[in-house]
Protein backbone atom coordinates (compact mmCIF):
# COMPACT_ATOMS: atom_id res chain seq x y z
CA UNK A 1 0.00 0.00 0.00
CA UNK A 2 1.09 3.64 -0.86
CA UNK A 3 0.23 5.71 2.21
CA UNK A 4 0.77 9.94 1.28
CA UNK A 5 1.05 11.78 4.42
CA UNK A 6 0.90 15.23 5.60
CA UNK A 7 0.16 17.48 8.90
CA UNK A 8 -0.24 20.85 10.00
CA UNK A 9 -1.98 22.03 6.70
CA UNK A 10 -3.27 25.22 9.52
CA UNK A 11 -6.28 25.22 6.67
CA UNK A 12 -7.28 29.00 5.88
CA UNK A 13 -7.94 31.20 2.95
CA UNK A 14 -4.75 31.98 2.49
CA UNK A 15 -3.63 28.16 2.04
CA UNK A 16 -5.80 27.85 -1.42
CA UNK A 17 -2.13 26.75 -3.04
CA UNK A 18 -2.88 23.71 -1.45
CA UNK A 19 -5.18 22.61 -3.51
CA UNK A 20 -2.97 22.43 -6.68
CA UNK A 21 -0.41 20.82 -4.24
CA UNK A 22 -2.57 17.74 -3.13
CA UNK A 23 -3.80 17.12 -6.39
CA UNK A 24 -2.02 14.11 -8.05
CA UNK A 25 -1.89 12.78 -4.74
CA UNK A 26 -4.74 10.02 -5.78
CA UNK A 27 -2.52 8.89 -9.04
CA UNK A 28 0.69 9.04 -6.10
CA UNK A 29 -0.80 6.87 -3.58
CA UNK A 30 -4.22 4.41 -1.87
CA UNK A 31 -4.75 6.25 1.01
CA UNK A 32 -3.82 9.53 2.34
CA UNK A 33 -3.12 10.49 6.17
CA UNK A 34 -3.17 13.73 7.75
CA UNK A 35 -1.33 13.47 11.13
CA UNK A 36 -3.42 16.85 12.75
CA UNK A 37 -3.22 20.29 13.16
CA UNK A 38 -5.97 20.63 10.16
CA UNK A 39 -7.23 23.93 10.70
CA UNK A 40 -5.57 26.76 12.63
CA UNK A 41 -8.04 28.18 15.42
CA UNK A 42 -10.43 24.64 15.17
CA UNK A 43 -13.43 26.63 13.69
CA UNK A 44 -16.13 24.78 11.64
CA UNK A 45 -15.69 27.66 8.76
CA UNK A 46 -12.15 26.24 8.64
CA UNK A 47 -12.85 22.32 8.22
CA UNK A 48 -15.62 23.44 5.50
CA UNK A 49 -12.85 25.05 3.70
CA UNK A 50 -10.60 22.52 4.10
CA UNK A 51 -13.13 19.48 3.63
CA UNK A 52 -14.15 21.00 0.35
CA UNK A 53 -10.14 20.58 -1.08
CA UNK A 54 -10.44 16.96 0.43
CA UNK A 55 -13.39 15.50 -1.02
CA UNK A 56 -12.18 16.30 -4.33
CA UNK A 57 -9.16 14.43 -4.12
CA UNK A 58 -11.06 11.23 -4.32
CA UNK A 59 -8.75 9.15 -2.03
CA UNK A 60 -9.57 7.32 0.92
CA UNK A 61 -8.54 9.75 4.65
CA UNK A 62 -7.63 8.82 8.00
CA UNK A 63 -7.02 11.83 9.96
CA UNK A 64 -6.08 12.38 13.96
CA UNK A 65 -6.67 15.78 14.95
CA UNK A 66 -4.25 17.80 16.52
CA UNK A 67 -3.77 20.73 19.40
CA UNK A 68 -4.79 23.72 17.13
CA UNK A 69 -8.09 21.43 16.31
CA UNK A 70 -8.98 21.60 19.59
CA UNK A 71 -8.13 26.06 20.27
CA UNK A 72 -12.22 26.72 20.37
CA UNK A 73 -13.63 23.41 22.03
CA UNK A 74 -15.43 22.85 18.15
CA UNK A 75 -13.40 19.32 17.73
CA UNK A 76 -16.73 16.94 17.76
CA UNK A 77 -18.40 19.04 15.56
CA UNK A 78 -15.06 19.07 13.83
CA UNK A 79 -14.46 15.38 13.65
CA UNK A 80 -18.61 14.99 13.01
CA UNK A 81 -18.15 16.86 9.65
CA UNK A 82 -15.31 15.11 8.83
CA UNK A 83 -16.63 11.79 9.58
CA UNK A 84 -19.75 12.60 7.37
CA UNK A 85 -17.67 13.47 4.79
CA UNK A 86 -16.56 9.99 5.22
CA UNK A 87 -12.90 10.80 6.76
CA UNK A 88 -11.65 8.04 9.23
CA UNK A 89 -10.71 10.41 12.35
CA UNK A 90 -8.62 8.14 15.09
CA UNK A 91 -8.86 9.07 17.95
CA UNK A 92 -7.98 5.96 20.26
CA UNK A 93 -9.43 3.94 17.58
CA UNK A 94 -8.12 1.62 14.70
CA UNK A 95 -9.25 1.11 11.53
CA UNK A 96 -7.86 -1.84 8.57
CA UNK A 97 -8.23 -1.14 5.11
CA UNK A 98 -6.69 -3.75 2.24
CA UNK A 99 -4.61 -5.33 5.19
CA UNK A 100 -2.62 -2.56 6.32
CA UNK A 101 -4.00 -1.66 10.22
CA UNK A 102 -3.98 2.17 11.22
CA UNK A 103 -4.30 2.72 14.85
CA UNK A 104 -4.05 6.81 15.79
CA UNK A 105 -4.75 9.17 18.61
CA UNK A 106 -3.94 12.86 18.80
CA UNK A 107 -1.30 12.29 21.99
CA UNK A 108 -0.11 14.65 24.43
CA UNK A 109 3.08 16.56 25.60
CA UNK A 110 5.05 14.81 28.64
CA UNK A 111 8.64 14.97 27.18
CA UNK A 112 10.89 12.32 26.28
CA UNK A 113 12.60 9.47 28.13
CA UNK A 114 14.56 10.19 31.78
CA UNK A 115 12.50 14.06 30.83
CA UNK A 116 9.41 12.59 30.70
CA UNK A 117 6.70 14.21 33.90
CA UNK A 118 5.98 12.01 36.58
CA UNK A 119 2.40 12.58 38.37
CA UNK A 120 3.78 13.22 41.73
CA UNK A 121 3.23 16.53 43.59
CA UNK A 122 0.29 19.10 43.09
CA UNK A 123 -3.16 17.83 41.78
CA UNK A 124 -2.50 20.09 38.55
CA UNK A 125 0.26 18.68 38.02
CA UNK A 126 -1.30 15.17 38.10
CA UNK A 127 -3.95 16.11 36.20
CA UNK A 128 -1.60 17.17 33.19
CA UNK A 129 0.22 14.18 33.73
CA UNK A 130 -3.18 12.17 33.32
CA UNK A 131 -3.57 13.71 30.25
CA UNK A 132 -0.48 12.47 28.66
CA UNK A 133 -1.26 8.84 30.11
CA UNK A 134 -4.78 9.00 29.20
CA UNK A 135 -2.91 9.50 25.24
CA UNK A 136 -1.11 6.69 25.89
CA UNK A 137 -3.76 4.15 26.66
CA UNK A 138 -6.12 5.52 23.90
CA UNK A 139 -3.23 4.32 21.63
CA UNK A 140 -2.88 1.22 23.46
CA UNK A 141 -6.36 0.40 22.77
CA UNK A 142 -6.19 1.33 19.23
CA UNK A 143 -3.12 -1.15 18.57
CA UNK A 144 -5.09 -3.42 19.95
CA UNK A 145 -7.95 -3.32 18.35
CA UNK A 146 -5.79 -4.16 14.84
CA UNK A 147 -5.62 -7.61 13.17
CA UNK A 148 -3.38 -6.61 10.24
CA UNK A 149 0.04 -8.24 9.93
CA UNK A 150 0.81 -4.55 8.80
CA UNK A 151 0.50 -1.17 11.26
CA UNK A 152 0.90 2.24 10.87
CA UNK A 153 0.57 4.21 13.70
CA UNK A 154 -1.03 8.16 13.20
CA UNK A 155 -0.13 10.57 16.36
CA UNK A 156 -0.34 14.84 16.10
CA UNK A 157 2.40 15.05 19.24
CA UNK A 158 5.60 13.44 18.67
CA UNK A 159 6.75 9.66 20.42
CA UNK A 160 10.51 10.68 19.98
CA UNK A 161 12.73 13.65 20.89
CA UNK A 162 14.78 12.75 17.60
CA UNK A 163 12.09 14.05 14.94
CA UNK A 164 11.80 17.41 17.27
CA UNK A 165 15.37 18.16 17.22
CA UNK A 166 15.46 21.78 15.04
CA UNK A 167 13.04 23.19 17.10
CA UNK A 168 14.09 25.24 20.22
CA UNK A 169 15.69 22.64 23.19
CA UNK A 170 13.80 24.49 25.99
CA UNK A 171 10.14 23.25 24.50
CA UNK A 172 10.72 19.62 23.41
CA UNK A 173 8.76 18.80 26.38
CA UNK A 174 5.92 20.29 24.87
CA UNK A 175 6.08 18.42 21.05
CA UNK A 176 5.68 15.38 22.51
CA UNK A 177 6.09 12.17 25.00
CA UNK A 178 7.77 8.72 24.84
CA UNK A 179 4.99 7.58 26.76
CA UNK A 180 3.25 6.64 22.86
CA UNK A 181 7.11 5.18 21.76
CA UNK A 182 6.85 2.81 24.54
CA UNK A 183 2.94 1.62 23.89
CA UNK A 184 4.37 0.69 19.99
CA UNK A 185 7.23 -0.69 20.72
CA UNK A 186 5.18 -2.77 22.94
CA UNK A 187 2.51 -3.65 20.35
CA UNK A 188 5.02 -3.66 16.73
CA UNK A 189 4.22 -1.41 14.03
CA UNK A 190 6.01 -0.77 10.97
CA UNK A 191 5.77 3.29 10.82
CA UNK A 192 4.90 5.77 12.71
CA UNK A 193 3.71 9.40 11.45
CA UNK A 194 3.22 12.38 13.24
CA UNK A 195 3.24 16.39 13.19
CA UNK A 196 3.15 19.17 15.01
CA UNK A 197 6.89 19.79 15.15
CA UNK A 198 6.99 22.40 12.52
CA UNK A 199 10.71 22.52 12.53
CA UNK A 200 11.63 19.23 13.38
CA UNK A 201 13.49 16.28 11.74
CA UNK A 202 12.18 14.35 8.83
CA UNK A 203 12.94 10.87 10.68
CA UNK A 204 14.30 9.17 13.69
CA UNK A 205 13.48 5.83 14.96
CA UNK A 206 11.92 4.50 18.52
CA UNK A 207 13.98 2.71 21.30
CA UNK A 208 12.73 -0.53 19.61
CA UNK A 209 13.95 -0.19 16.06
CA UNK A 210 10.36 1.11 14.55
CA UNK A 211 10.91 4.15 12.06
CA UNK A 212 8.86 7.40 13.00
CA UNK A 213 8.41 10.04 10.13
CA UNK A 214 7.57 13.83 11.21
CA UNK A 215 5.26 14.60 8.52
CA UNK A 216 4.73 18.60 9.12
CA UNK A 217 4.25 20.02 5.79
CA UNK A 218 6.41 22.37 6.62
CA UNK A 219 9.08 20.38 7.32
CA UNK A 220 8.47 18.59 4.00
CA UNK A 221 8.71 22.03 1.97
CA UNK A 222 11.71 23.61 3.29
CA UNK A 223 13.06 20.54 1.56
CA UNK A 224 10.58 20.72 -1.98
CA UNK A 225 8.42 23.76 -1.98
CA UNK A 226 5.86 22.38 -3.60
CA UNK A 227 5.74 19.05 -1.35
CA UNK A 228 2.23 18.80 0.47
CA UNK A 229 2.91 15.14 1.15
CA UNK A 230 5.38 12.45 1.15
CA UNK A 231 4.72 8.91 0.02
CA UNK A 232 5.90 5.69 2.09
CA UNK A 233 5.37 2.36 0.83
CA UNK A 234 3.52 -0.35 3.80
FE1 LIG B 1 0.88 22.54 13.77
FE1 LIG C 1 0.25 21.05 16.67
Amino acid sequence: MRIAATADLHYSVQRAALQDQLAPVRNEADILVVAGDLTNFGQPAEMELLLNVLVRLRIPIVAVLGNHDYESSKHEDLMRMMTTEGIKVLDGTGYERDGVGFAGTKGFVGGFGRGVLTAFGEPEIKTFVKASIDEAMKLERAMAQLRTEKRVVVLHYSPIAATVQGEAPEIFPYLGTSRLAEVVDRHGADLILHGHAHHGTATGKTVGGIPVHNVAITLLQSQQPSAAYKIFDV
